[in-house]
């Protein structure tokens, strides 16, 4: 069958200006879209970048967007694409800056990310006697995890990126879980190993939006696994200071007053005695009062107590 690919084009060489290249190519309905490529650049354009390795849906290399959805080239085939429409049209993945044509800047995208993520592990006793056995039911989530293959399509996702390029991602915080997770790294090994995935720019700055799930082609489902290292900060301490604060100023004032009071909550997540942060707050706060958007008193209502009390069960059946 003939198929026309459109493919995103930038050449930094000349301009860098984004545009389109369109080829007509013969293929069978079997062959994939890394078929397709491979051939366009045989025959017809052999200036056409495209990054590739493994060609069999294990390395990761050659994520791009094909019809608006981020996915390999080489495990999709022509026949599934043109089922809906009878062009191609492809483009790099998301959210991430374009070096060439389809190639992305994956040292900045993800290796830089994954590296800050201190990928290796620190056993307890690092000089232990006999091997460091772990049970299979303690490793299996793990293993799992180990089978990411750093494509970044769960950050291609995620609604964070777009708006801070430096927040670590999806795909860095599931190499976070890999360690995290590991039994082998426990007591001040693990203070050390949630100070990292705390780090700012991480852990935290998910707004949990639930994206990345549904995009990793090996269902590692991403966000879920960050709140998954969420959980593991609140039960061993919050290591990030502001999160702390914030975290115990929700708790305590729902404890008091059965409610939230933003305006504590704002100061204290702050530091009372962080003189310069409160009054980084005063313009904000005075936009704030002045379009009535200012909580008033904040009265203990009734049925405080009874919250109280299902907070701290809630807080004794950890
Ligand atoms: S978690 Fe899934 S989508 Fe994200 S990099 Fe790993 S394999 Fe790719
Ligand atoms: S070339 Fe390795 S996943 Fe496509």
């Amino acid at each position: 069958m003939e198929v026309t690919y459109k493919v995103h084009r930038k050449d930094p060489e000349n301009g860098g200006e984004s545009s389109y290249s369109t080829y007509q190519v013969e293929l069978p309905e079997d062959a994939t879209v890394l078929d397709g490529l491979q051939k366009i650049r045989d025959e017809q354009d052999d200036t056409l970048a495209f990054r590739a390795s493994c060609c069999q849906g294990s390395c990761g290399e050659c994520a791009v967007r094909i019809n608006y959805k981020a996915q390999f080239t080489c495990t999709t085939r022509i026949g599934d694409v043109t089922k809906k429409a009878p062009e191609i049209l492809l483009d790099p993945v998301r959210n991430i800056p374009v070096i060439k044509d389809l190639v992305f800047d994956m040292d900045r995208f993800t290796w830089n990310k994954m590296a800050a993520m201190k990928p290796w592990m620190e056993p307890d006793d690092e000089f232990a006697p006999t091997e460091n056995l772990v049970p299979e039911s303690e490793m299996a989530d793990v293993r799992k995890t180990m089978s990411c293959h750093a494509c970044s399509l769960c950050d291609e996702g995620c609604a964070v990126l777009p708006v801070n390029f430096d927040f670590l991602g999806p795909a860095a915080m599931v190499k976070g879980y890999r360690f995290v997770m590991d039994p082998r790294e426990t007591g001040a090994k693990m203070e050390a190993r949630m100070k990292v995935v705390e780090q700012p720019q991480g852990l935290w700055d998910c707004v949990h939006c639930y994206e990345a799930d549904g995009k990793c082609p090996r269902g590692l489902t991403p966000s879920s696994k960050i709140m998954e290292i969420r959980d593991v900060a609140f039960k061993e301490g919050i290591k990030h200071e502001k999160v702390g604060r914030h975290h115990a100023s929700f708790i305590n004032s729902v404890k008091q007053t059965g409610w939230l009071d933003e305006r504590k909550l704002v100061m204290e997540t702050e530091g009372m005695t962080n003189v310069t942060g409160l009054m980084k707050l005063l313009p904000t706060a005075v936009r704030a009062l002045r379009r009535g958007k200012m909580p008033g008193r904040h009265e203990k209502r009734p049925g405080a107590d009874q919250i109280k009390r299902i907070l701290e069960k809630a807080e004794d059946s950890k």
